[in-house]
């Protein structure tokens, strides 16, 4: 038996191992470079920013696509632009990164969250219907770790109550349902390119859609509420409340030369992921993702669950997945938190920490009481407290390296005393 590195042992995975994403190339570095070079900087018309719109649009299927920010920009144009407002609600997943509901608070609109499904992690269609009410106006999916969402029964659900769909695709860039593209599928979706995500370029997001009108509207939101002519010509009259949510012509080219890698990249994530998922089916104390039918993921996150009863161990869930992590990081296999509680669980919702006096949720326009709670979303809650994410799981690292996690995840999972000794030793 190999002893464990946090044991005084080799590690599986030796310092500096793991790549960090994305991956740069000298072409990266020429179309950064190209800007200073044209001298054009910035502008809703600039030509990095045109052409990357239009590249999106290919990509994705789509009529329409904005440059923007940031992916919370994005998000909030995609509420603003069809006509979500003040007292109406939006129905939103218990389990995203929060910037999902602020994008419905930016807007004064009240989100209503509702919790995730037991067997992958976005909204449960099943339980959406329940929380409509004679306020919802849409339904807010989230893609949320690379996993589309179950857009089949979310479309049929808006489509019966007549409501919209607004997708939060940040994190599931080339994502499909039954072949068609996350952000396709929605009324008007929102995407962010910061560092992490799969379409990558340190900060930034666009918008799309395939409706006209909820395009001429986010088009006037992205840049102060006016319309800005292709030539650049402004009448410098604004239509109606609007930001500065340009994007930077560094970005937009740097976005560019990454975007021509998205699909092999996507596919080097796929290939990782049905490798660990087949693995890990075979190491008790470990499981990797479940994938409905018709879903295909990115794998922004690839996920991994803790199953202690796998193992006969007496610790409790928290016990044992700290003490793995501890055990698996001095392997040099990082195992992250991402979250900690349901969004609904967060300050901002349990003290409604809104505009000013506790606006939106307590003003004239929004007539109810709605109170947050984290702990009415169970499976959330559980979710969290059972699940993290293996970092490294994307190109450039290699299928070796995923082969060394495997290693590392079956050297643990074959010294069950030693976890309970370092489960044992936080206690
Ligand atoms: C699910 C989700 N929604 C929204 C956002 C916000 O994107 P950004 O950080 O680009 O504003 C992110 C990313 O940070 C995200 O992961």
């Amino acid at each position: 038996m190999r002893e464990l590195a946090i044991f005084g042992g080799d590690p599986v995975v030796s310092a500096g191992e793991v790549k960090s994403w994305p991956p740069i190339t000298q072409a990266d570095r020429d179309a950064v470079n190209a800007v200073f070079d044209s001298n054009i900087f910035h502008g809703s018309n600039a030509p990095q920013a045109t052409a990357l719109q239009r590249e999106l649009e290919e990509y994705f299927g789509v009529k329409h696509c904005l440059s923007v920010n940031s992916g919370t920009a994005a998000l909030h144009m995609a509420i603003a632009s069809l006509g979500i407002g003040p007292g109406d609600e939006v129905i939103v997943p218990a389990f995203t990164f929060w910037a999902t509901a602020a994008a419905v608070l930016h807007h004064n609109a009240i989100p209503v969250f509702v919790d995730i499904e037991d067997d992958a992690f976005c909204i449960d269609a099943n339980k959406i219907e329940a929380a409509i009410t004679d306020k919802t106006k849409a339904i807010l999916p989230v893609h949320i770790h690379g996993m589309p969402a179950n857009m089949d029964a979310i479309m049929a659900i808006a489509k019966k109550h007549n409501l919209k769909v607004v997708g939060d695709a940040c994190q599931a860039h080339g994502a499909a349902v039954n072949g068609k593209k996350v952000g396709s599928i929605e009324d008007t979706a929102g995407f962010s390119t910061n560092r992490s995500k799969n379409l990558s370029s340190g900060e930034g997001g666009f918008f799309v859609t395939n409706d006209d009108d909820a395009f001429a509207v986010a088009k006037q939101l992205r840049e102060f509420g006016e319309v800005v002519l292709p030539s650049g010509t402004r009448e410098y009259n604004s239509f109606g409340l609007g930001w500065n949510y340009r994007s930077h012509e560094f970005i937009n080219a740097f976005c560019r030369s990454q975007l021509k890698h998205l699909p092999e990249n996507n596919a080097k994530r796929q290939e990782f992921a049905a490798f660990l998922t087949r693995e890990l089916t075979n190491i008790p104390g470990f499981r990797g993702p479940y994938t409905p039918p018709g879903r295909e993921p990115v794998y922004f996150s690839y996920i991994v669950r803790f199953c202690p009863e796998e193992l006969g161990l007496d610790l409790t869930m928290a016990e044992y997945k700290s003490a793995v992590m501890k055990i698996l990081a001095a392997e040099g296999i990082r195992l992250g938190q991402w979250q900690t509680r349901p969004v609904p669980g967060q300050d901002v919702f349990l003290k409604k920490q809104g505009y000013g006096k506790g606006c939106p949720w307590e003003c004239s326009h929004y007539n109810k009481k709605i109170e947050y709670r984290g702990e009415d979303y169970p499976v959330t809650v559980d979710f969290i407290a059972s699940h993290s994410y293996l970092a490294g799981v994307y190109p450039p690292n290699t299928l070796d390296l995923m082969a060394k996690y495997i290693e590392g995840f079956k050297k643990v999972s074959a010294q069950p005393d030693k976890i309970v000794k370092v489960a044992k030793e936080k206690r």
